[in-house]
């Protein structure tokens, strides 16, 4: 993908977060378990943070911005994905959820490399963190529940 002008890789950014928080509301309504519907709805508050400041973006936004490294634990890169549906298990939950973050965390890693402006690198740089951390959370609630019930 080739952006001509800061606008439309930002408008394109924006885009993609709004799916998310979209993706996260629905996922939080199949959610039977309490503690997994707090985490999804956690997660879309993140999202509508990240929404806004790409809506609300400034260099001072920017250079305040302190990226903080996050772990990948690779639990869902393993697992098959199954089609968003009303009969999602808890399982099926988090490996959909893990896998659009890794989603996530592709696009902006692509989005920072694909830029020459430093003021983006660090934005895009932050943003794909962000949304690792996203991921590792959800691994860490599949390790926590999934795993150790076999
Ligand atoms: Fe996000
Ligand atoms: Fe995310």
């Amino acid at each position: 993908m080739e952006f001509t002008d800061f606008e439309d890789v930002i408008k394109f950014a924006i885009a993609r977060e709004e799916d998310a928080i979209e993706a996260y509301g629905s996922m939080s309504e199949k959610a039977k378990s309490p503690g997994l519907k707090d985490l999804l709805l956690e997660l879309q508050e993140e999202e509508k943070n990240h929404k806004r400041l790409l809506k609300e973006l400034t260099s001072q936004k920017i250079a305040s911005l302190k990226p903080e490294r996050a772990l990948d634990l690779k639990i869902s890169d393993y697992l098959v994905e199954e089609p968003a549906g009303p009969e999602m298990n808890f399982q099926d939950l988090l490996i959909f959820a893990s896998k659009k973050e890794q989603r996530a965390v592709e696009l902006y890693t692509r989005l920072k490399n694909s830029s020459d402006d430093p003021d983006l690198q660090k934005l895009f740089d932050f943003m794909a963190e962000q949304e690792k951390a996203h991921k590792f959370k959800l691994e860490v609630k599949y390790e926590e529940h999934v795993l150790e019930e076999d």
